[in-house]
């Protein structure tokens, strides 16, 4: 058996021309979706991620405002702008870039952000909304991966779904999502004991570990679904996944690649995040 690749870049780009149409739509209603994007400091791969996020406004149509302060900036200082974008009725997203300098305490300032501009989905508040299944904001990634697997035709529905990583970005709020798409959810993490032999249940498994193509085609059930978070290098330094992907197609379904699975649905999940914000 060979597995159908996901084609995240794809889908992805499905989705940011779905959001083209009803920011277009908002438009002739006279509303302008606008996107404010926060980055201090000039940590390399932020400004990469940035400059990416800016690059899908304009596809989308989606205003964006940028907003770079010095890698000195006060908590004070950040936290203010913060404010002044909360009172802004023209911007309807608000995005503070992590990291932060180590002097900004991260969790104050993303509590900072109102919970109905917070479209990275990164608030307590969005997180509680999320578990107890009121509207909010989703966090991108994990929204991008129930994407991926919609998309793909697949139900989520009674799957015994196993996430390992427990991150408060893909790990918990991927759980929560699952479990809202009737899934009977596992989360693993690094004090987890038998791992493998649990990945090895697992009709859906999101791999989020961060060790280079640590699961092979020994710890996947035949026919499951493989999605892959992970960002890694292999010992040649090059991009790869937490799956070893060539492997796990022997066994699986449907699996992500890395890169073009779960990475470009991210930005695309923001933008649809936007739009929401605006709409609401
Ligand atoms: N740093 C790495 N990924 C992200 C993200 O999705 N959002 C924000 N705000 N910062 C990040």
């Amino acid at each position: 058996m060979s597995a159908e690749r996901i084609d995240g870049k794809k889908i992805s780009q499905d989705i940011k021309d779905e959001v083209k149409v009803e920011v277009a739509e908002l438009n002739a209603r006279g509303i302008y979706p606008c996107l404010a994007v926060v980055l201090v400091g000039d940590d390399p791969a932020s400004h990469v991620y940035v400059r990416n996020k800016i690059k899908a406004c304009e596809y989308t149509g989606i205003k964006s405002v940028s907003i770079n302060l010095p890698a000195d900036t006060e908590e004070n200082e950040l936290l203010e702008r913060v404010q002044e974008l909360n009172a802004d009725p023209s911007v309807h997203g608000i995005l503070v870039q992590l990291p932060l300098p180590p002097q900004i305490d991260e969790d104050k300032v993303i509590n900072a952000i109102d919970p109905d501009k917070d479209v990275d989905g990164f608030s307590p508040i969005s997180v509680g909304r999320l578990s107890i299944g009121l509207p909010g904001f989703k966090s991108c990634t994990p929204a991008g991966i129930i994407e991926l697997i919609r998309r793909s035709g697949v139900s989520i529905d009674g799957k015994n779904c196993v996430i390992v990583g427990r991150s408060n970005i893909v790990g918990k709020p991927m759980a929560m999502l699952l479990l809202r798409e009737n899934g009977t959810v596992t989360v693993c993490h690094s004090h987890t004991k038998n791992l493998r032999e649990i990945t090895r249940q697992a009709d859906i498994l999101v791999a989020a570990i961060g060790k280079p193509e640590f699961f092979t085609a020994c710890d996947i059930k035949d026919g499951a679904v493989v999605i892959d978070v992970g960002m890694d290098r292999d010992e040649n330094g090059k991009l790869c996944g937490d799956v070893d992907f060539e492997s796990a197609s022997q066994k699986a379904s449907y699996i992500t690649p890395v890169p073009g699975g779960v990475g470009p649905m991210t930005i695309a999940m923001l933008m649809k995040n936007c739009v929401e914000a605006a709409t609401r």
